[in-house]
């Protein structure tokens, strides 16, 4: 059997790629936007807002919102729905970097994340610029990958590597935290953490693992020459395959997920 691994590239990994490969993340979202509970005219940031499928949800409920990510293909995606996104990067919110000189600078009621904040490795850092940027009362809600996040599928990209004579490890470019470990850096940033959960969340992937891969293993073929990346991307999907299909052929990905909601006090 070829590869489900093999027949798609990095070449996917583009706002179309991420559509098509991995829309079902803004589908699961309903959750952590019902802990937001936003409110018509509520001012709202969108941290990592991918190709803004959320952001405009929220707009089509009566908020103000703004979108903030640090892909630039992803914010022209965003763009294009109708909402406004810019270019930041999340670990350097301020009110500096994401206003120009004349542009309403009333703070957030709040400021929403779904599925981004595990691709920013100084959670401090993306903490206390959310700080700064709400208001007294206002809340940081988010959902995010947890500790033992994709942990099969990190497990072989990172073994591929090391088999390669390189290290698979220092590839590794997400952050998963445990609950608690997240709950003392959002207490510590002077939130008030009015509920955070981990839990496992076994997630069907509609275009198999295979587009999974081509949307988000960017990080560890980037260390192989294009010519491996076939190769190294069947053995990963041979390695995972055991525990990650079912039995009528369809992928599934291991997802951890920590959800949270806190609180700037007034
Ligand atoms: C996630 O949503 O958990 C995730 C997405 C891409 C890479 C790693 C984790």
């Amino acid at each position: 059997m070829p590869s489900a691994a093999a027949s798609l590239s990095l070449a996917d990994w583009n706002a179309e790629g991420y559509r098509r490969h991995a829309g079902f993340v803004a589908d699961l979202a309903a959750p952590v936007l019902e802990t937001l509970a936003p409110r018509p005219g509520e001012r709202i940031l969108d941290l990592g807002c991918g190709d803004g499928v959320l952001t405009a949800q929220l707009a089509a409920q009566g908020a103000e919102v703004i979108g903030v990510d640090a892909s630039p293909a992803m914010v022209a995606a965003a763009r294009a729905r109708g909402v406004d996104a810019r270019v930041l990067d999340g670990q350097a919110l301020d009110w500096d970097v994401l206003f120009t000189a004349g542009e309403d600078r009333r703070p957030f009621d709040a400021v929403f994340s779904n599925a981004a904040l595990h691709w920013m490795l100084r959670p401090d850092a993306v903490i206390a610029g959310v700080a700064r940027l709400l208001r007294p009362g206002g809340r940081f809600v988010g959902e995010f990958g947890g500790a033992g996040n994709v942990a099969r599928i990190g497990r072989a990209l990172v073994a591929g590597l090391d088999r390669r004579g390189l290290d698979g490890q220092a590839a590794w470019p997400w952050y998963f935290p445990e609950p608690e470990d997240y709950r003392t850096r959002l207490t510590t940033g002077g939130f008030i953490v009015v509920g955070l959960e981990g839990f496992e969340r076994p997630t069907p992937l509609p275009t198999g693992l295979a587009g999974w891969l081509a949307t988000f293993a960017g990080p560890f073929l980037r260390h192989l020459p294009a010519a491996e990346h076939e190769a190294y991307l069947a053995e990963v999907a041979d390695t995972v395959e055991p525990a990650l299909r079912d039995g009528r052929g369809g992928w599934w990905a291991d997802y951890v997920r920590l959800r949270f909601a806190a609180v700037k006090p007034g």
